[in-house]
């Protein structure tokens, strides 16, 4: 690999500034057992599922089923951690397997899930202070890898967190890692972060900057049947924090969780003029029944990758007469209801139609056209687009 710059460390906070029982020591040695703790006795409910694994100081601990019903909590050892992370990582049946990560900690690849870990006192993981992104692998290539770099570059520095190599050798990180994942199809994410320091508010602590990459391999089925969607009850992000791809995804998920109680794929939010916005993580644009094609500009969204591709594919609609014009400006929720057409546009959903927002039936009830064609421009464009949107990976 390429040699690697890190920037310079920023001025380590002042020993005054920080609590002095903060920090991970502190917080294990707050986790001491009592000696004369005693095992409760095995309940109808817990026979035959509980077991004591081990005694360690005196003390004994109680394993049930994977999920740690501990009475009792042990003290470990580095080698003691690592096995259990191991064995918990193979009890975990989750539908995403994780094939390589790459952290700038280590700073090296690694390819057991078991050390796919961050610390704990990265300014990411305690304060929300990341920014992250992500490419689809198809065919053994990266889709759009140079416009999500520049997008993270770009939350990086909304986020004043400063990179920890060169934009060049971030990339050449990323291609390496999904290299070593040997992953063909799939996805890359990857996050910047203030960097592991101490626990402060402030990341003037933090020792240097971060980089963390993981490789998903991608099992799950293509679905392209319409969707239904709500309106978000839950508030849209402020236009300062929605434009850039931070880590502070609770509304994201509360919203998406809001639309799952609602028997809905997503909830569309509007933003503070009640002008339609965007999806928990995907733009959203409509085909009217002019056949305009409508989408939200970005100014007060997340700026998607894969939108702004589309509105470069869907010239070729325009061209050939099926689209009459694009148009990236504010739309109400009367115009996006009346649409002939509903899509969810991201790099997770591709293109999707939307069928029903709320009880209003979008267009007819079915995938619209325009649509369907935007959604195997995409496909294609992944498999043989140009070299702008496809990086190769030397496997
Ligand atoms: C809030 C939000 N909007 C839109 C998008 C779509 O962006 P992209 O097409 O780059 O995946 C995402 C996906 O990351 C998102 O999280």
């Amino acid at each position: 690999m390429a040699s690697l710059t890190f920037s310079p460390s920023r001025s380590a906070a002042k020993p005054a500034d920080r609590a002095p029982d903060s920090g991970p020591r502190a917080a294990l040695l707050k986790l001491s057992v009592p000696r004369d703790f005693k095992l409760p006795r095995a309940t109808a409910a817990t026979r035959g599922r509980t077991a004591i694994v081990r005694s360690c100081q005196g003390a004994q601990t109680l394993v049930d089923n994977g999920s740690q019903r501990a009475s009792d909590v042990p003290l470990l050892t580095f080698s003691e951690a690592v096995e259990r992370l191991q064995a918990k990582r193979r009890g975990w049946k989750g539908k995403q397997q994780y094939l390589a990560m790459y952290s700038s900690v280590f700073g090296g690849i690694v390819t057991d899930p078991a050390a796919m870990v961050i610390p704990m006192d990265d300014h990411m993981v305690h304060r929300g202070h990341g920014v992250f992104d992500t490419a689809a692998i198809m065919d053994g290539h990266l889709y759009e890898l140079d416009q999500h770099l520049d997008r993270i570059v770009r939350s990086a520095s909304m986020a004043k967190i400063s990179l920890p190599f060169d934009r060049e050798s971030i990339k050449r990180i990323l291609i390496r890692t999904v290299s070593a994942s040997k992953c063909r199809k799939g996805s890359l994410r990857y996050w910047l972060s203030a960097g592991p320091g101490d626990f402060q508010l402030s990341p003037s602590g933090c020792a240097e900057p971060a980089l963390y990459a993981i490789v998903i391999q991608d099992q799950s089925p293509f679905d392209s049947s319409g969707i239904k969607v709500i309106t978000s009850s839950v508030p849209i992000k402020p236009p300062q924090f929605a434009t850039m791809k931070s880590v502070n995804y609770l509304p994201n998920v509360l919203s998406k969780m809001e639309a799952e109680e609602n028997g809905a794929y997503a909830a569309i939010w509007l933003d503070n003029e009640g002008f339609i916005a965007e999806g928990p993580n995907m733009n959203v644009a409509f085909v009217t029944k002019e056949k305009e094609l409508v989408m939200p500009h970005f100014d007060k969204i997340l700026s998607g990758c894969t939108a702004k591709r589309v509105l470069t594919i869907a010239e070729a609609l325009v061209n050939e007469g099926k689209l009459q014009g694009i148009k990236l400006g504010n739309a109400t929720v009367e115009e996006g209801k009346a649409a002939e057409e509903m899509m969810l546009i991201g790099s997770g959903v591709l293109v999707r139609s939307v069928v029903q927002w709320d009880e209003q039936v979008i267009g007819n009830g079915k995938e619209g056209p325009v649509t369907q064609f935007l959604l195997n421009a995409i496909i294609e464009d992944m498999k043989s687009g140009p070299s702008t949107v496809r990086t190769p990976v030397p496997y």
